[in-house]
């Protein structure tokens, strides 16, 4: 005989992802890949970072097992990051699944648009809207300095592609002083006829090296912006982590993340899932459960959520508060 279990009125609502300090947890940056076909010096040192073995990456299935659980309590977007996610093969097949989840989650990618072009109708196709697209210089002799590599001109394409192609699109330079921040205003220039939104970012201290960080603080960004342009704040939206301005007569816009201060703390929506599998809550802390390791271990859904629900539950209340003794490279973590 069956015991019927369930309320006759259908299955109980299932709470969301809510962390201590009250901040829904409604973004998942997933990282595919720790592997990049660049060696940006403030993401890794000049060898690479020692590359997770093949097996210790989590596998399309279990990414696409565990998004499931987490778009079933409340996680709406999904970013599919790395390292460079258009080396691992098969990534946009994991996006036409992610995007096919019940819940059907809004899909984007961070990329540095190297191998963007060939990918770009596929992606488009597989339903993704909104492409960031990460350049630090204009200048192709400062790129590669930076970069240590070769393909400025396919990136600078890329930036038309993306806009031809219809998608929203955010260019994501990291500020480095005494190397690109004399190109700031050259970055805002980009917005008078194209309709992006050019982002500049504090730098951070995730190159691997454990080494302090030069860093240009975000006011500082703004001043410089502001001594060659009118800016005019655009309100910001719950979770987002840009302060964005409009520019007068232009018509993309800028941002300024303040990802070394941390002031956008107080309201930040993200998780974060490794190239390891590990969950994070900050990306500034230690991984907070190893759910590679529960999955392969045979974990039930229920398991794996009561593991989250752990991690979310023990959540830093900012960056400062969760802040590694050292911090991993920007490409394992995820950026
Ligand atoms: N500081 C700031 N931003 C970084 N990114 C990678 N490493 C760092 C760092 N140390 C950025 C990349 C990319 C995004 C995924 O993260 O430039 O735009
Ligand atoms: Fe690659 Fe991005 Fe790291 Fe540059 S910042 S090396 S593009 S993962």
């Amino acid at each position: 005989m069956f015991e019927l279990t369930a309320p006759v009125s259908g299955p109980e609502p299932v709470a969301n992802l809510t962390d201590p300090q009250g901040r829904r947890l409604e973004y998942l940056r997933l990282a595919v890949t720790d592997r990049c076909n660049l060696r940006c010096r403030y993401c890794m040192p000049a060898e690479g970072v020692a590359s997770v073995g093949h097996d210790a990456v989590l596998r399309f299935e279990e990414m696409i097992r565990l998004a499931g659980i987490l778009c079933g309590h409340g996680i709406n977007r999904i970013r599919i990051t790395g390292g460079e996610p258009l080396v691992r093969k098969g990534v946009v097949g994991l996006i036409e699944n992610l995007a096919a989840l019940p819940e059907q989650p809004e899909v984007l990618l961070t990329t540095n648009g190297l191998l963007l072009a060939p990918h770009l109708p596929a992606l488009a196709q597989a339903g993704v809207r909104r492409i960031n697209l990460s350049l630090d210089s204009l200048d192709p002799a400062n790129w590669e300095r930076i970069t240590r590599r070769g393909g400025h001109a396919k990136v600078l394409q890329a930036i038309d592609d993306v806009l031809a192609a219809g998608l929203g699109l955010k260019l994501n330079v990291v500020v480095l002083p005494g190397v690109n921040d004399h190109e700031l205003v050259d970055f805002a220039a980009l917005t008078r006829e194209r309709k992006m939104t050019v982002r500049f970012i504090e730098a951070m201290g995730f190159d691997g090296s454990g080494q302090p960080v030069r860093t240009l603080g975000g006011d500082e960004i703004v001043g410089r912006l502001a001594s060659a342009y009118e800016l005019l704040a655009v309100p910001r939206h719950a979770g987002a982590v840009a302060d964005t301005f409009r520019i007068s007569g232009h018509v993309g816009q800028v941002g300024v993340i303040r990802g070394h201060s941390r002031t956008f703390c107080g309201d930040c929506s993200r998780l974060r899932v490794d190239t390891q599998g590990r969950l994070r809550t900050c990306l500034y802390g230690v991984p907070a459960v190893d759910l590679r390791a529960m999955v392969r271990a045979g974990a039930s859904d229920d398991d794996l959520l009561a593991a989250i629900r752990g991690a979310v539950g023990r959540r830093h209340p900012d960056g400062h508060a969760a802040a590694a003794v050292r911090l991993d490279s920007m490409a394992n973590i995820g950026g």
